[in-house]
């Protein structure tokens, strides 16, 4: 099929690099040229596991263009996957949304049948708007278009986005009229049956069983996409409570997960105790769906405790460092003048996104408290740089980056594990804990058993346990 792609962020990109594996043949449009000159050259402009390697064999068929009226006229199906930032008061700013359905109805051929879907993760209603956008321009065009608008959220995950793509849990396809629910069927068909052979870098897993393609209307679509991400937000938030009550009792939240999850109806995942959620989807959608809810002057105490609850989370881990020091250095004002390194910028493992990260929250709380800041990550510190821009602009060396985890840690009062990336699984301790000033461990992911880093030499303090 014939298929335009409008905006090439992770969804856009990652959607467009699956379908054109696929054998579709795809054309992505985005305004932004920096982006756009990157791809050119082959080039992803996102960190995401796989993803050079599928652009390096299927980029060529790609054809990135800065331009709509280029490549909507033939297309049979249209994908926006535009962004939907916040706006002041939490809701979604649609305004890209529109403005990507006013330029494809601009351009559509009046003979011909469009299928126009939203994959953006957009508030209620937003769909029925989409179609009175397009029959705005229709009208003023004098047209008589025909165009379906359908609604198809995604569930990216960053780090997995590609495994998700290819082996997802379910499709989800909000429309009214059969034919766009079609144009989607035949859209997906090899991912609906797994006919594709799997790439090499995402060898379709054992136990994959196809998945369901489900058609709803256009709102339940719209509405399930943000139940989903706040039903795992809350689930987070939920076992991170009772992190809190396990260090009061003397409970082991890890074990207390472990037996909880063994509940076939509760199930393991997402049920990790730690720093909570971050990252471009939680925070936003939660803030989204209050949004809506507002609006209807109808409560979610459910979900504005799961974002309270979160963003406790982050006080909590920065209290717990400033306890550590009293016990360990016995000082009143046990911020000032101590150098704490921080492990892991991004909001989590397998990517340089820093949106809305745990990492940031505490630099700016350690550095408003009189500490001295030091920061690794694999991959995210230059993003990391660029939000703390301000911080920086006022002193260049309030945040020390530095490329070393042991380098880091030398001299160091305490270490934050903030990001459970790979690396930090398989640190040295004993060699950390002795060529720091105070051996502290801030273990804001429970990463280590505190036996193993105490018998390191560390003052150790995890979450919930
Ligand atoms: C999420 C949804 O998973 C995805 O379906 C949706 O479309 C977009 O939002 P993403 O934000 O990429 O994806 O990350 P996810 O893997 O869901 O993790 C979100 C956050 O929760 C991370 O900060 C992670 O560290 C945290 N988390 C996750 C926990 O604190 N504990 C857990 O048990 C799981």
């Amino acid at each position: 099929m014939k298929i335009a792609i409008i905006g090439t962020g992770y969804v856009g990109l990652t959607t467009a690099v699956v379908l054109a594996y696929l054998n579709h043949e795809v054309a992505a449009v985005d305004k932004d040229t920096h982006k756009l000159k990157r791809l050119h050259e082959g080039k992803s402009p996102i960190h995401e596991p796989g993803i050079q390697t599928l652009l390096d064999e299927v980029g060529y068929t790609i054809r990135f263009t800065p331009s709509v009226a280029e490549v909507v006229p033939e297309a049979e199906l249209i994908l926006i996957a535009v962004g939907t930032p916040p706006k002041k008061n939490g809701e979604a700013d649609t305004r890209h949304v529109e403005q990507a359905a006013r330029e494809v109805a601009q351009v559509c051929h009046p003979n011909r049948h469009y299928t126009l879907v939203v994959k953006s993760t957009v508030p209620i209603g937003t769909n029925l708007r989409v179609a009175e956008v397009v029959d705005e321009v229709f009208a003023t065009r004098g047209i008589q278009g025909n165009v379906s608008v359908a609604s198809n959220p995604e569930f990216l995950q960053e780090g997995l986005a590609l495994q998700g793509a290819f082996y997802p849990d379910r499709i989800v396809v909000g429309a009214h009229c059969d034919d766009a629910i079609d144009a989607l069927r035949r859209l997906y068909q090899p991912l609906l049956e797994q006919t594709f052979d799997p790439p090499s870098t995402f060898p379709r897993p054992e136990t994959y069983h196809l998945p369901p393609m489900m058609t709803t209307d256009p709102s339940s679509a719209e509405m399930l996409k943000y139940a989903a991400n706040t039903f795992l937000a809350l689930k987070i938030s939920f076992i991170n409570e009772i992190a809190g009550l396990c260090e009061k009792v003397g409970a082991d939240v890890t074990e207390v997960a472990r037996g909880i999850g063994l509940d076939t109806r509760i199930g393991h995942r997402f049920l990790q105790a730690g720093l909570g959620w971050g990252g471009s989807c939680y925070p936003k959608d939660t803030a989204a769906l209050l949004g809506v809810a507002a609006q209807w002057e109808y409560a979610m105490p459910i979900t504005e405790a799961a974002r309270a609850v979160n963003f406790r989370q982050r006080e909590v881990i920065v209290e717990k460092l400033r306890d550590a020091f009293k016990t360990c250095c016995g000082e009143k004002n046990a911020m000032q003048g101590k150098t704490v390194g921080i492990l892991g910028l991004a909001f989590k493992p397998n990517t340089d996104d820093v949106r809305s990260a745990p990492a940031l929250d505490i630099i700016r709380c350690l550095v408003a408290a009189g500490a001295s800041v030091r920061a690794h990550d694999p991959i995210a510190m230059p993003n990391a740089e660029k939000d703390l821009q301000d911080l920086m602009a006022l002193d260049r060396t309030t945040v020390d980056f530095q490329e070393d985890v042991y380098r880091l840690s030398h001299g160091a009062d305490a270490l934050v594990l903030v990001t459970e990336w790979d690396i930090y699984h398989r640190l040295e301790l004993r060699r950390l804990a002795k060529q720091m000033r105070t051996p502290i461990l801030i273990d804001g992911r429970n990463v280590y058993s505190p036996h193993e880093a105490r018998e390191a030499g560390f003052h150790y303090v995890g979450v919930g346990r």
